[in-house]
C-alpha cells in the first residue's frame, strides 16, 4: 500500500447526532479524553457552559475563534486518524448542523435511554439517510432509571426504521447498573460507580457468561442476564457489516458516558467498524478518495474573529488525494487558481497551520467572501460535488428596515450571508418584501447583528406568517399555472429558484394535491 492509500484508510471521519441533553457534549468529552486530546475532564463542557449561560449574540461572537476550533477535533487513536465534526445543538441549531452531516463517513446517535428516540435525533437521522450514512448508536446514562433496553431498540426500529444489533448489553439499569455483556466477545465488563474514573471498560472484565464468578460478583442478576441474554440472541438481529455500511442496521452500544462507561467500546468500534472515507459523487463522475489528485468540497462557512475584515473559514472536506501546504488548488466555481499557505487544521488542541491533510480530514481555509458552500477544488478538473443540500427552512422572518435608504445594503448583505448558508432568503414574487428563512431561530440573532456590524444596516425581523418552504420542480407550464393560482406564496430564493412558501402544512397538501405536475422538494441541492 502506497504511503496516500494507507494514510486514508486509517482515517476516520464521524459526527454525532443527538436530541439536546442525550449528552452529546459529555461524550465527545471523554472520546477526546480517550483519545489523548485533552488532559481534562471539563474543558468541553466549560465551553458549552459558557456558551449557554449567555443569549447575549456579542458573547457568541467573542467565542466564534473557540467554536470554529472546535467544530473539528481531529486526534490519533490506536492505528487511527479520528475527525470528529461537531453538529450545533441546542438553540445554534442551524443548517450547518445538517450539511455537516454530509461531510462524514459515519455517525454515532446518542440516545437517552430515559427518554428514547426524540425529535432532533428523527431529523437528524434523515439527514444521514440522504446519503445513507452508516450510524452506530449509543445509549446513554444506564446509570439512571430508564425505559427496558428491548423497548429503547424496538422504539429505535420502529420511530427510525433502522435495524438494531446490540453489541452490548445492559446488566440492570439505574441504581442496579452493574456493566454489559459483550454479546460476540462474550465477556462481561463490570460497572463500578466508585470504581476508576478514568478508564470503567478497563475495569473488571469476567470472561463467559458461563462463569460461576458472575454468580458470587452479580448474584441473582447473573441469571437474569443469562435469560435476558438467550432472549436477545433468539429475536435481535446479528450484526451484519454490509448493513450497517449500507446505513439500514446500526450496531448498539450501552454505557454512561458521564462515568466513562462504554466509551471506549464505542471509540474501538468507530476505529474497527466504521468505514475510512468513502467516494463522492460528482456531476460527471465518482471521485475516489485515493486518487492521486486532491479534491475536495466545502460543506460550512464560518465567519471569523474579526468581523471588520469579513474574514471567513472555508471548512473543506478533502475527498481524494492529498493536500500539502502552499499547493495551488483550482476553484472550479470561478476558474481561479489560489495558492493555500494558512490553511488550518484542527488538532483538538489547538489550531494551527496545516502541513499536509488526506482524503477524508478537514481543512480550514481563509478567506474574505470568495469561497461559496459547495465550492469545489480540485487540481484542474472540473469537478462538481453533488449531495451538497439546502434544507427547508422551518422558521421565517420578514426584514424591515428602520432606514429604508439602506435596501441596498440590505439586500447585499442578506445576499452574501445567504451565500454564506447562515440564513435563506426569499423574494415573494406578488411584494417587495425580503423574507428570511432558517432551521433555528438563533440564526435571526446572528444575522441582525451581522447586518450591522459589517454592514451598516439596522434591520428589524418580524414575524412571519409561514410553516415550511418547499422548491418547485416540473415543466414551465406546471409552475405558471400555479403560480397563476397560488402565486402569492412563491417566491425566489437566493439561487432564482421558484419556492413554495406554505402558510400552513394543511395549505402544503391541499396545494400538492392541487397541483400534481409539480414536485415540491424539502432540500435542494446547492451546485
Ligand atoms: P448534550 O450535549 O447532548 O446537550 O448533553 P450533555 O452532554 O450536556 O448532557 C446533558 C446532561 O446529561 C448533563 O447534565 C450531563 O452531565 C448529563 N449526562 C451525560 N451523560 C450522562 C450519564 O451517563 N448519566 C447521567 N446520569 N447523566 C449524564 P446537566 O445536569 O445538564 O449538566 P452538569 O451539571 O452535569 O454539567
Amino acid at each position: 500500500m502506497s504511503t496516500l492509500q494507507s494514510e486514508i484508510a486509517r482515517r476516520r471521519t464521524f459526527a454525532i447526532i443527538s436530541h439536546p441533553d442525550a449528552g452529546k457534549t459529555t461524550l465527545t468529552e471523554k472520546l477526546l479524553w480517550f483519545g489523548g486530546a485533552i488532559q481534562m475532564a471539563g474543558a468541553v463542557r466549560a465551553r458549552k457552559a459558557s456558551r449557554h449561560a449567555t443569549s447575549d449574540w456579542m458573547e457568541l461572537e467573542k467565542q466564534r475563534g473557540i467554536s470554529v476550533t472546535s467544530s473539528v477535533m481531529q486526534f490519533p487513536y490506536k492505528d487511527c486518524i479520528v475527525n470528529l465534526l461537531d453538529t450545533p445543538g441546542h438553540e445554534d441549531f442551524s443548517e450547518d448542523t445538517y450539511r455537516t452531516l454530509t461531510a462524514v463517513d459515519a455517525a454515532v446517535m446518542v440516545i437517552d435511554s430515559v427518554n428514547g428516540v426524540e425529535a432532533q435525533t428523527i431529523k437528524l437521522l434523515n439527514v444521514c439517510r440522504l446519503r445513507a450514512t452508516p450510524i452506530l448508536t449509543f445509549i446513554n446514562k444506564l446509570d439512571r432509571e430508564g425505559r427496558s433496553p428491548i423497548e429503547l431498540l424496538d422504539e429505535i426500529e420502529d420511530v427510525l426504521d433502522m435495524q438494531c444489533a446490540p453489541m452490548t448489553w445492559p446488566i440492570g439499569m439505574g441504581k442496579r447498573f452493574r456493566g454489559v455483556y459483550h454479546l460476540l466477545d462474550d465477556k462481561v465488563t463490570l460497572f463500578d460507580p466508585h470504581g476508576d474514573k478514568d478508564d470503567q471498560d478497563a475495569g473488571q472484565i469476567i470472561a463467559g457468561l458461563d462463569n460461576p464468578e458472575l454468580d458470587r460478583i452479580l448474584g441473582e442478576q447473573a441469571e437474569e442476564l443469562r435469560i435476558e441474554i438467550e432472549l436477545v440472541r433468539g429475536a435481535s438481529h446479528t450484526f451484519d457489516k454490509q448493513a450497517f455500511l449500507a446505513g439500514k442496521q446500526c450496531p448498539v452500544y450501552f454505557g454512561s458516558a458521564v462515568n466513562n462507561f462504554g466509551v471506549r467500546s464505542l471509540l474501538d468500534a468507530l476505529a474497527t467498524l466504521s468505514p475510512p472515507p468513502q467516494p463522492r459523487p460528482a456531476a460527471s463522475r465518482e471521485v475516489q478518495p485515493a486518487e492521486p489528485k486532491f479534491s475536495g468540497f466545502v460543506f460550512k462557512i464560518q465567519a471569523n474573529m474579526d468581523p471588520k475584515h469579513r474574514d471567513r473559514i472555508a471548512f473543506l472536506r478533502v475527498c481524494s488525494g492529498r493536500f500539502d501546504r502552499g499547493m495551488k488548488m483550482f476553484q472550479v466555481s470561478t476558474g481561479k487558481t489560489i495558492a493555500v499557505n494558512n490553511a488550518i487544521t484542527f488538532m483538538a488542541q489547538d489550531r494551527s497551520i496545516m502541513e499536509e491533510a488526506f482524503a477524508g480530514d478537514i481543512i480550514g481555509i481563509p478567506n474574505h467572501g470568495t469561497i461559496r458552500l459547495g465550492d469545489a477544488f480540485t487540481e484542474g478538473e472540473a469537478l462538481k460535488f453533488t449531495g451538497i443540500p439546502s434544507f427547508a427552512p422551518e422558521h421565517f422572518r420578514r426584514a424591515r428596515l428602520n432606514n429604508p435608504l439602506k435596501t441596498k445594503q440590505l439586500q447585499k448583505g442578506l445576499q452574501q450571508l445567504a451565500e454564506e448558508g447562515a440564513t435563506q432568503m426569499f423574494r415573494p414574487i406578488t411584494s417587495n418584501e425580503l423574507v428570511l428563512g432558517a432551521v433555528g431561530t438563533l440564526q435571526f440573532d446572528v444575522v441582525a447583528h451581522r447586518l450591522e456590524h459589517e454592514y451598516g444596516v439596522d434591520a428589524i425581523f418580524e414575524s412571519f406568517s409561514c410553516a415550511t418552504a418547499r422548491w418547485l420542480r416540473g415543466s414551465e407550464k406546471a409552475i405558471a399555472e400555479l403560480i397563476d393560482k397560488a402565486g402569492h406564496n412563491v417566491a425566489i430564493d437566493g439561487a432564482g429558484e421558484h419556492v413554495y412558501l406554505a402558510p400552513s402544512l394543511v395549505n402544503l397538501r391541499l396545494t400538492q394535491e392541487r397541483f400534481p405536475d409539480v414536485t415540491f422538494l424539502e432540500t435542494r441541492e446547492i451546485l
